[in-house]
C-alpha cells in the first residue's frame, strides 16, 4: 500500500496541516511513519530521561521545544506533573491543540525562537529543555545558530538542554559504509546489492559532523559544556542519529 503521506521535505507548516488531519496517525502527524514510531517511543523517552536528569528532580522549570503530538509529549506530560515541573511546550497552534489543557501547561504557539516575551520572561530560569527530532528543520528552514544562542539563553545554572534525535548524513554514511551497515541495508532493502556510499559530496540541507561539531564549539564559546552523546542502541534510528546534551555549568 502507498504511503498516506509524503514525508519528505515537511516544514513548520506543514506540521500544522498535518496535525489536524484526522486521516493521519499521531505518529504520522509528526512526519513519521507508524513504523519508525508504534511501541518504541517508550524506550526513546527513557533515553531521553538518562540524559536530561533534571527531570527527576522536583518542582523543576521545563521546556519542549517541538513536543509534537505522539506518545513522547503525554510521557513527558505525565511525569512532569508527577515531580511537580512547570512544563512550556512551543510548538504551532494545530499541533499544541492535540495536546491536553491544564493549569501547570503554558501552551506557545511558536516558531522558535520567534517569541520575544517567552525568551525575555524564561531568561535563565530553564532547568531542562527537550528539543528533539526538531533540528533537522531548523537547519533547512531557519538559523541553527540563532535557534542555539537563544535555547541557551534559557538555561538556569546546571540547566540542560537536549537536542536529540539528529540525522548526521556524515554518521549514516560511515555506518553504510560499514560491514554491519551493508548487511543492514541487504536485509532491510531485501537486495544482494550493497548501499551506495558516496564521500567527499555535497549534501545540500542535510546535517554533518562539520554542523555537529560547530554547534557544539559555538555552545563551548559561549561557556556551556556540550557533548555529542549516542542514542541506546534499542532506538529504532541510533545507527544513524545522535543527541547533542549541552550543560549551564
Ligand atoms: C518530527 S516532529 C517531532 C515531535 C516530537 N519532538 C517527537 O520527537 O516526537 C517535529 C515537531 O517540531 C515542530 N517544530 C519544527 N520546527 C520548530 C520550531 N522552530 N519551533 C517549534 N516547533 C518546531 C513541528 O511542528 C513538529 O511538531
Amino acid at each position: 500500500m502507498p504511503p498516506k503521506t509524503d514525508f519528505s521535505n515537511i516544514g513548520f507548516a506543514d506540521f500544522q496541516r498535518m496535525a489536524s488531519d484526522s486521516k493521519l496517525s499521531r505518529y504520522e502527524k509528526i512526519g513519521f511513519p507508524d513504523t519508525y514510531r508504534e511501541g518504541q517511543e517508550e524506550e526513546i523517552f527513557l533515553d531521553i530521561c538518562a540524559k536530561l536528569t533534571n527531570l527527576s528532580g522536583k518542582a523543576r522549570r521545563v521546556v519542549d521545544i517541538g513536543p509534537g503530538c505522539s506518545d513522547l509529549p503525554f510521557l513527558l506530560i505525565d511525569l512532569c506533573a508527577r515531580n511537580q515541573h512547570a512544563l512550556s511546550l512551543l510548538d504551532g497552534k494545530e499541533m499544541l491543540s492535540q495536546l491536553p489543557d491544564s493549569e501547570d501547561i503554558q501552551k506557545i504557539d511558536t516558531l522558535f525562537p520567534n517569541c520575544p516575551s517567552f525568551l525575555a520572561e524564561e531568561k535563565g530560569r530553564i532547568d531542562a529543555i527537550l528539543c528533539y527530532s526538531v533540528l533537522h528543520y531548523v537547519f533547512e528552514e531557519g538559523s541553527v545558530f540563532r535557534f542555539l544562542d537563544e535555547a541557551l539563553s534559557l538555561l538556569a545554572p546546571g540547566g540542560q538542554l537536549l537536542i536529540g534525535d539528529i540525522p548526521n548524513i556524515s554518521k549514516r554514511k560511515r555506518f553504510f559504509a560499514s560491514d554491519t551497515g551493508a548487511d543492514f541495508h541487504r536485509a532491510f532493502m531485501k537486495t544482494d546489492d550493497a548501499p551506495d556510499v558516496r564521500f567527499n559530496v555535497s549534501n545540500p540541507g542535510q546535517i554533518d559532523d562539520a554542523a555537529i561539531f560547530g554547534l557544539l564549539q559555538r555552545a563551548r564559546s559561549a561557556g556551556f559544556d556540550a557533548y555529542v552523546v549516542p542514542q541506546s542502541p534499542k532506538l529504532p534510528m541510533a545507527n544513524r542519529r545522535e543527541d547533542i546534551l549541552i550543560v549551564r555549568p
